[in-house]
């Protein structure tokens, strides 16, 4: 029985689960893939950092020459972030024949569509299931689940920081640099988390819905967008005396061919059904002309929740190895993108 070996790009939050992920869950991947998993390599940037996951410290490296371009690697797992330097790896990864797994929206919101192609011409999966909504397997619902159907509609709770922060800070009465700093430390925020609290994470997730879901390749900038930074705890309190809840939503909507997407603070009535999804837990809506209306809903931020997600993502490329089919459905069929004007 062949083993396949990982690469990971990144061992901090995700990475670390997802090492945790294969290492216990082992039996239920060799159940459904036939070969056991072994993590081959893994680029940090401190490797004398202490580190809450049980890892040989000699597979630790600083140069990621050794992981995207080690012969001995079937398998990318990119979980460091960053745009730039990141898609370069990515890349160099795809050239080098192997698939990648990321769990990165800011570089698939900006760059999907070039790293898509780069997959499918050199026969790779590239699959992203955790860049959006965590644990939650949205994407997958959304381009196998519903592939019959036009999406007409997606709403949602897509950043667990905002959702975390407007929770504590309604519920509680919590200061908002205070929450902040716990989602920190509980690792739901971005290494910079002036994307979260500014709606562009949740923007960048919007952007990968909208693409996914209207099959129309929708940009990061095609999103309007505001976040919480400058929501006060008398505006939560004045909304819970009026019953409303304030939540960070984001809104996909098609009108006929065209489409507009957004992000901002939004007063739910307290019975709205997403007024009740609270601290990091995300939900979607997806409404579609067939099916009405479904609802997505879990945990969208943190290491075990997240690295589900990734490991899924692994266990579909190893399966589509085993069959002989990657990278062949890396690219999907587009509509040509028509936004709709604020005006119309
Ligand atoms: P993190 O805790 O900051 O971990 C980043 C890891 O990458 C660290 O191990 C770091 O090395 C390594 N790294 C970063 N830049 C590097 C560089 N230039 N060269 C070498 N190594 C580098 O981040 P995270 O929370 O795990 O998030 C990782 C990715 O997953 C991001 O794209 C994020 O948006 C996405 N994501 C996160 C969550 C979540 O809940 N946290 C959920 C969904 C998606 P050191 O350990 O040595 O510093
Ligand atoms: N910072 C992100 C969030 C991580 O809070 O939702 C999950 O994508």
């Amino acid at each position: 029985m062949e083993t396949i070996s990982i690469g990971l790009l990144g061992l901090g939050t995700v990475g670390s689960g997802v090492v945790k992920v294969i290492k216990s869950h082992q039996d239920k991947l060799i159940h459904q893939v036939g070969c056991p998993v072994e993590v081959k390599k893994v680029l940090v940037k401190d490797i004398q950092k202490v580190r809450d996951v049980d890892i040989d410290s000699t597979i630790l490296t600083t140069n990621p020459n050794e992981v995207v371009a080690n012969s001995e690697i079937d398998i990318v797992i990119e979980v460091m972030g960053g745009v730039e330097e990141t898609k370069n790896h990515l890349l160099q990864a795809l050239e080098n024949k192997k698939h990648v797994v990321t769990a990165n929206k800011d570089l698939m919101a900006v760059y999907g569509a070039e790293l898509l192609a780069a997959a499918s011409s050199n026969r790779c999966d590239l699959f992203y299931e955790a860049s959006v909504a965590g644990g939650v397997p949205i994407l997958r619902s959304l381009v196998d689940g519903l592939a019959s159907d036009r999406i007409t509609k997606m709403m949602g709770i897509v950043n667990g920081t905002t959702n975390y922060i407007l929770t504590k800070m309604s519920k509680h009465g919590s200061a908002y640099e205070d929450v902040l700093l716990e989602a920190q430390k509980l690792g739901y925020a971005e290494a910079d988390p002036t994307s979260d609290v500014e709606g562009l994470d949740a923007a960048r997730k919007m952007a990968i819905l909208s693409t996914l879901g209207f099959s129309m390749n929708v940009d990061l900038d095609d999103v309007k967008v505001s976040g919480i930074s400058s929501v006060s705890e008398e505006d939560l309190q004045y909304s819970k005396q009026l019953g409303y809840t304030m939540k960070l939503i984001g809104i996909a909507h098609r009108h006929g061919e065209k489409v507009e997407v957004s992000v901002q603070p939004t007063l739910l009535p307290n019975a709205h059904p997403l007024a009740s999804v609270n601290d990091e837990y995300n939900a979607v809506y997806v409404y579609g002309e067939a099916v009405g209306e479904t609802m997505f809903y879990g945990p969208g931020a943190g290491s075990l929740p997240t690295a589900t997600a990734v490991v899924s993502d692994l266990v579909g490329v190893m399966k589509n190895m085993r069959l002989g089919v990657n990278g062949q459905s890396a690219v999907l069929p587009q509509f040509p993108k028509q936004l709709k004007k604020d005006d119309e």
